[in-house]
């Protein structure tokens, strides 16, 4: 049975539905949400043979007309010439102001769909279909869309919200274990963010989640999807509270830049930036070495990276300043003060940065 969680914001509500073999309700669900005309489905060249086939055939058991669109995969695709594209491919399938666009992937389709959705015609509804952890979990909720400019990650983009969120859990079943693994990263990030009891299931749990076993991720992905509901309900476009999301972030994306985007998954860049997070709480005195090694134990039991030696530490606090600077002057660091709350901090010095990043050498 699937589970629903609302993201409640006034006329752009919307349902997230989670559950298993739910993508075989989707000819219901449009049925339930009249469309218009012909419906556009966006995937990736790994996905689209994997799933568009299956889709294709159920809106036409439906009585819609679907035309596919499939984008190389890969984060470098996250760019604004894959925009165009999927524009001609729509204009060719005379979709219009009235049509659907169903994104069919994982974060990197769902940024890209979405910005598509929200630029064309000035504006379309679309569905998330998430197929990786990440994007079930995270990006596929809260409306954030956007693509890569080679001078900076996500930025060109859109607040523009899905219709709805359809997260089928057997789609999981292709996923590799390594990209499962840096979904449950954000999943724990949820854990030390809200919740205490997420993030004990996620430490009782692993091997199970590790060995694919999708009953034991049904519970996190729902809880993760309530929490992000929850925080983008009282602040959609990020003006305060929706910062805490950004836990491990503010290290991770310095991390990113200093692997060049080549060594980490970004979930795995969230867990090296929780990490050092942790750090920095223990130093302002905020949660104690427990705190720090616990969560290095349930990161770990996951495969994820707690260290990393090769870090280069005066490079990552560069890469941390030029992000500063494209933010106004002022870089926030998202630091726990407890299983289960955190706090927003714009008071860091470099010293204290620095000595955070460095503790990941070890
Ligand atoms: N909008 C937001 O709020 C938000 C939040 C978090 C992350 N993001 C973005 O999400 C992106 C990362 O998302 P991701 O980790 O899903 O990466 P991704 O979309 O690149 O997917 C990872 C890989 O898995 C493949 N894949 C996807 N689903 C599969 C399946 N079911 N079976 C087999 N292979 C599958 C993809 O083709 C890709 O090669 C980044 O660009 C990040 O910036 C956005």
């Amino acid at each position: 049975m699937a589970r629903t969680v609302l993201v409640s914001l006034g006329e752009r509500s919307y349902e997230i539905q989670i559950g298993r073999n739910i993508l075989y309700q989707l000819g219901e669900y449009l049925k339930k949400n009249p469309v218009t005309g012909t419906v556009g489905l966006v995937t990736d060249s790994t996905v689209g043979p994997l799933y568009a086939d299956d889709i294709h055939s159920l809106l036409t058991a439906a009585g819609v007309k679907c035309v596919i669109h499939s984008m190389p995969a890969g984060e470098a695709n996250k760019r604004l010439q894959r925009i165009e594209e999927i524009c001609g491919t729509l204009l060719e399938g005379g979709l219009d102001r009235g049509s659907l666009l169903l994104a069919l992937g994982g974060g990197v389709v769902g940024d890209v769909a979405g910005f598509a959705a929200a630029c064309f015609m000035r504006g379309i509804p679309f569905l998330q279909i998430p197929t990786t952890v990440v994007a079930q979990v995270d990006s596929s909720v809260g409306g954030k869309t956007a693509v890569n400019h080679p001078r900076g990650k996500n930025t060109i983009g859109m607040f523009h919200q899905p219709c709805g969120v359809l997260i089928d859990m057997d789609l999981l079943k292709t996923l590799p274990t390594r990209e499962i693994c840096a979904g449950c990263a954000e999943i724990i990030k949820h854990g030390v963010i809200a919740d205490s009891n997420l993030f004990a299931h996620m430490e009782q749990h692993a091997g199970l989640i590790r060995e694919g076993d999708l009953s034991a991720l049904e519970y996190p992905i729902a809880r993760s999807c309530e929490i992000k509901a929850a925080v983008v309900a009282k602040d959609e476009h990020e003006l305060g509270l929706r910062a805490i999301l950004n836990y491990g972030h503010t290290f991770g994306h310095a991390i990113e830049t200093a692997s060049h985007y080549a060594t980490f998954l970004h979930g795995e860049a969230v867990s090296l930036g929780m990490c050092a997070a942790a750090v920095l709480g223990a130093e302002l005195g905020l949660v104690d070495a427990d705190f720090v090694s616990r969560q290095r134990a349930c990161l770990t039991a996951y495969s994820l990276p707690v260290y990393w030696p090769d870090l280069p530490v005066e490079e990552a606090l560069a890469a941390m300043k030029k992000d500063k600077k494209a933010r106004a002057g002022t870089l926030k660091f998202i630091v726990p003060t407890s299983l289960g709350t955190v706090v927003q901090r714009t008071d860091i010095t470099d010293g204290q940065a620095l000595r955070a990043l460095a503790s990941l050498k070890q």
